[in-house]
């Protein structure tokens, strides 16, 4: 099934010689529990597809699909609803309340859908995360590398269908960063999440099942498969093997 399709989707900004094309007629399926990488260089479109995708900006032209309906249908008060119980964000920036401990912003969006937080996977995701010793710290106690792990705990925390990361571990080192990537890849196989990552690190992008190359707003290849064509056509995918 697909979860998420992206059909002929353009996000134009300014008019005449000083426009830019942003995405300029991007489609794509994702499998519900595809782990998908996008990387292409500064200014290529990736963040505004990411935010698309989420819901949190809207498209000159083309659709976003998720789970069958066209996000561009929804009240906004629908794509609220929407975002907090499907989609799972993790941005660069961490967007962490400076007021709220750690714990406290970690269950703040379950907590605002009314729902009540499943405590032992919320520990789990804290644990392997190693903030067990930060959960009553707040924001600006933390490092850099600290804060980001708090949001990508938030982004998990709710169980969200798909989980929507720009750059997570652009800030963290080396090590973290697998240790983070690895908490997110185990979240996704575990809970069925589809996950839509975007780096510009190639070594971090082959953890991903499928990776898309974004230019100039379109996308120019693509290595990898879905799960259900590399199982018809039992191809193997290699390093940096991408084909326009
Ligand atoms: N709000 C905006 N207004 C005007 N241009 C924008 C805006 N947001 C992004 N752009 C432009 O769109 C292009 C794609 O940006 P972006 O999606 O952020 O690229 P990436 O994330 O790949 O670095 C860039 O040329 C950028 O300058
Ligand atoms: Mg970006």
């Amino acid at each position: 099934m697909n979860i998420l399709e992206v059909r002929e989707l353009k996000k134009y900004y300014g008019e005449g010689e000083n426009q830019v094309k942003a995405l300029d007629g991007v489609s794509l399926s994702v499998e519900k529990g595809e782990f998908l990488a996008v990387v292409g260089t500064s200014g290529s479109g990736k963040s505004t597809l990411l935010h698309m995708m989420g819901g949190l900006d809207t498209p000159t032209s083309g659709q976003v699909v998720v789970a069958g309906k066209d996000i561009s249908s929804l009240s906004r008060d629908e794509l609220t609803i929407f975002r907090r119980r499907k989609i799972g964000f993790v941005f660069q920036s961490y967007n962490l309340l400076p007021l709220m401990n750690v714990y406290d912003n970690i269950v703040l969006p379950i907590k605002l859908d009314g729902i009540r937080p499943d405590e032992t996977y919320v520990d789990q995701i804290i644990a392997a995360l190693g903030l067990e010793e930060k959960r009553l710290a707040m924001p600006n106690q933390l490092s850099g590398g600290q804060q980001q792990r708090v949001a990508l705990a938030r982004a998990l925390a709710a169980k969200p269908a798909i989980i929507l990361a720009d750059e997570p571990t652009g800030n963290l080192d080396s090590k973290t960063s697998m240790d983070v990537l690895g908490l997110m890849k185990t979240s996704g196989e575990r809970f069925g999440q589809t996950i839509v990552m975007i780096t510009h690190n190639d070594e971090i992008a082959q953890m991903a099942g499928r990776i898309i190359r974004l230019e100039d707003g379109r996308i120019c290849g693509q290595s990898g498969q879905s799960d259900r064509k590399q199982k018809s056509s039992q191809g193997s995918r290699r390093a940096g093997d991408f084909h326009a």
